[in-house]
């Protein structure tokens, strides 16, 4: 599959994935350079989280109603990346590895959330805790501050807030993400009213 002139051939990359990605960066003002910087960095970080059968299956599980797990997760990594740009523009503290990893791996845990859980509050509290022990069993290098930041990215939810600058980024684009996922189904909804 073509990707803004890059040859692209993970098995969860469709011409849906890539139409999705290209939507996604162009409705939140992000440019397609913009988007092959990003892209560049994802796969130079994630490729092992990229080239996995976990994170392919991502993508056949819905994920407020109007994307996939999958969906759902390269849409916080293009926006998290956005914030670390900007941090480094500001020659902030920032680790793009991190960043990158950490959304990636962030929601691997709710994989599976129908099987695995009671309910969607049990879910909530449950799937970081679950996505840090997928960590340790499928990628056991991961450093320490990116299991960190995925296990506590429903802060505030969930009590206990992140200690880096990588899961506030992770927080903070996850949020915005699910906000605008679900604004796109109100808008699908009133135009199908
Ligand atoms: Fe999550
Ligand atoms: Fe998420």
């Amino acid at each position: 599959m073509n990707f803004l002139g890059k040859e692209v051939a993970y098995k969860w990359f469709t011409k849906e994935v890539r139409d999705d990605i290209i939507t996604w960066q162009l409705e939140n003002g992000r440019t397609l350079d913009d988007t092959v910087k990003a892209y560049c960095d994802i796969e130079k970080y994630g490729k092992a989280i990229l080239e996995s059968d976990l994170f392919a299956k991502g993508f056949e599980q819905s994920h407020h109603k109007v994307t996939t797990v999958g969906g759902h997760t390269l849409h916080v990594v293009f926006t998290a990346l956005e914030a670390a740009y900007e941090r480094q523009k500001r020659e902030e503290s920032v680790n793009i590895e991190y960043v990158v990893q950490a959304c990636l791996l962030h929601d691997l845990g709710i994989i599976g959330r129908y099987e695995k859980y009671a309910n969607n509050l049990i879910c909530c509290f449950r799937h970081p805790v679950d996505s840090g022990k997928i960590i340790n069993d499928l990628f056991p290098g991961t450093a320490n501050e990116v299991t960190n930041a995925v296990e506590r990215h429903m802060f505030p939810a969930t009590i206990i807030p992140p200690t880096s600058v990588t899961g506030l980024i992770l927080i903070k684009a996850d949020k915005s993400a699910s906000l605008k996922e679900t604004s796109i189904l109100r808008r699908k909804e009133v135009v199908l009213a």
